[in-house]
């Protein structure tokens, strides 16, 4: 739909929200209102998990409800309470406290009011919220203090008792700048870099508030840890690098931007000359890193799939226990963690809710906690004690690409820090360094087949299925390639590993099912030979990647597709690309919208 409104206004909410509640339709769009007169709007990213106790007890006192979203009991209350208020003057923003104090869930919250012109409130807990902050002067102040209040509620059932006991004198409300400020609020730094680079990261239960163009910064209790400001930084995000350039799609530029993207991660942390690693988010930790018990990897999707990527590569240089963990199901078994711990923390975003909520899980049992994040700010980042930044620049398409690569390459930066002063492991780390010099290069060279895996799209984009097969280090490229080719071009795609075949997945070959399989020259070479041959003795038609100097593998192949060799560790950094590039093609042959596939989100900030 064509739909152009123009407004005259200074200040407008939206919100695009994954409908979690009810189907995607104009009455469970957002803002939601508080009823027909529009008293209150409000927009919400996040889920409210007693929004089914707060809507009966709202329609129990007369309030009729449009939609089936949880947002909407929001809406209602916030009207709700100052239907209810005690006094005249009270203030937009702690009607807005009021109300969070009811909510259970998460949420990042805009408000507006006809009751309180050219004000809105912003509020979070748990889910993502930034402001941007442009102005034509220089702003009166970097850092903003966060005004505390003491409020009390005798009786949380009945939340118009709540009462604000005292203002916090010590600290005081302060406005930014003047009139010449405009504020953005969004959960995402790209969403607002087009104007400004200039943000600040609201924490869980910060209320912002925008009064007669300026901003305050209040909460309602001071904890030990709390900072009492919160500080204007500076991205080093750029719009042209959120913009697709030559490309057709984000996910394409991504993919073709990993020679710089994997150097960035490398970049002023790897010394070539004297095969040394530093990362500077860790160092500190390092001692307490290596008396560990053992180390926890954990994360969701693509992110997981770097975990299980660089498993055997840690085992082998920190000579620890390493465990791989979807966080989802890892907070599902209450998984014992300990003290004595390391717990890692793999997120594009930073902003996954389950990942965030494993995060919170160990850091209740004092593990020590480690970010692996591409977004500084970002929650992950903020919570954890230490971490690495993995430099990969905006990824901007949902299925994730460049981000992979250089969470792989950041963990095996640290296995490669890690043991630094391991005698044993030395000859082992130099042929992991020159691997890592070389790889940009390698990668552009992967990227050179781009228009023989276009052709081979234009074999497959027809079929139903697709299977991607493959053991030992290139396991993991099975199943982040089969994630990728399901996510975007909705066909089913399993990654099996070949291990498994004769248990169960060797029922499915035949002569119509396509089957893509992962064979390097490595360890696992041999086996990756038989279960090849168990896929031609069944009439199977392999499409395979190879090493460039197997002559092996292709003799039994229907089509080959030989790559580029490295050190057996980082090698599925090259192999994935293949499978990047085809399930980028499959999607765009199939018309799908390859950026924003049905039906998902760039930030999952729901669980
Ligand atoms: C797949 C994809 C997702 C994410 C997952 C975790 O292409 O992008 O599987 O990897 O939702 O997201 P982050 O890494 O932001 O925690």
């Amino acid at each position: 739909m064509d739909l152009k409104v123009e407004f005259e206004t200074h200040f407008g909410i939206a919100h695009t929200r994954w409908a979690t509640h009810g189907i995607p339709n104009a009455v469970n769009s957002h803002p939601q209102r508080s009823d027909k007169g529009n008293e209150f709007v409000v927009i919400h990213n996040g889920i409210i998990t007693n929004y089914k106790d707060l809507r009966k007890f709202l329609e129990s006192k007369g309030y009729e409800f449009e939609s089936e979203t949880d947002t909407e009991t929001i809406a209602k209350l916030i009207k709700y309470v100052f239907d209810n208020r005690e006094t005249e003057d009270i203030t937009f923003s702690t009607l807005v406290e009021r109300v969070i104090q009811q909510l259970e869930g998460a949420f990042a919250l805009v408000f507006k009011s006809i009751h309180y012109p050219g004000e809105a409130v912003a509020t979070r807990r748990g889910s993502p919220l930034l402001i941007g902050v442009r102005s034509k002067y220089k702003l009166s102040t970097e850092q903003i203090p966060v005004l505390y209040r003491t409020c009390t509620i005798e009786n949380v059932k009945n939340i118009c008792q709540a009462r604000v006991k005292r203002l916090d004198s010590s600290t005081c409300l302060h406005a930014v700048g003047d009139k010449a400020v405009e504020f953005f609020f969004a959960s995402d730094a790209s969403a607002v870099i087009e104007h400004t680079n200039r943000v600040i990261f609201l924490e869980d239960d910060d209320i912002a508030a925008v009064a007669e163009g300026k901003l305050s910064i209040h909460r309602i209790k001071r904890s030990a840890s709390d900072d009492p400001s919160r500080a204007i930084q500076t991205l080093q995000m750029e719009l042209q690098q959120i913009m697709k350039g030559n490309f057709s799609a984000f996910m394409q530029k991504e993919i073709f931007e990993q020679p710089e993207s994997v150097f960035n991660t490398m970049r002023g942390r790897v010394n070539f000359e004297s095969n040394t690693v530093l990362l500077g988010g860790l160092k500190d930790h390092l001692k307490e890193i290596r008396r560990c018990r053992r180390l926890i990897v954990i994360g969701c999707g693509t992110s997981y799939h770097a975990a299980v990527a660089t498993r055997q590569m840690l085992e082998e240089l920190t000579e620890l226990p390493v465990m791989v963990e979807l966080a989802s199901d890892f907070l599902d078994r209450n998984t014992p963690v300990f003290r004595d711990d390391v717990c890692f923390f793999i997120s594009q975003s930073g902003e996954t809710a389950d990942t965030l909520l494993a995060l919170r899980y160990c850091k209740d049992r004092r593990a020590l906690t480690v970010g692996v994040t591409n977004t500084v700010g970002s929650s992950i980042s903020r919570e954890t004690d230490c971490g690495v930044h993995i430099n990969a620049g905006p990824e901007i398409g949902v299925a994730s690409t460049k981000a992979y690569t250089s969470q792989f390459i950041s963990l095996v930066m640290f296995g490669l820090m890690m043991s630094e002063d391991r005698i044993s492991l030395q000859n082992r780390r130099q042929e992991i360094i020159r691997g890592l010099r070389s790889l940009p290069e390698l990668i552009k060279e992967v990227l050179s087949l781009d228009e023989q895996i276009h052709d081979l799209a234009l074999e497959l984009y027809t079929q139903r299925s697709l299977l991607v097969m493959g053991r030992g280090y290139n396991y993991a490229t099975c199943l982040e390639g089969a994630l990728k080719i399901k996510e975007i071009t909705y066909m089913h795609s399993e990654g099996i590993l070949a291990g498994e075949l004769k248990h169960g997945p060797l029922a499915l070959i035949d002569k119509q099912m396509p089957v893509i399989m992962v064979i390097m020259k490595d360890p696992c070479f041999a086996k990756c030979q038989n279960a090849l041959q168990q896929v031609t003795a069944r009439q199977g038609r392999p499409i395979i990647l190879c090493s460039q100097d197997d002559t092996e593998s292709p003799k039994s192949a229907y089509r080959a597709i030989p790559l580029p060799r490295t050190v057996d560790c980082l090698q599925g950094v090259l192999s994935v690309i293949p499978l990047q590039l085809l399930s980028f093609h499959l999607a765009a042959l199939r018309g799908c919208d390859v950026d924003f596939p049905r039906n998902l989100a760039k930030s999952v900030t729901v669980e």
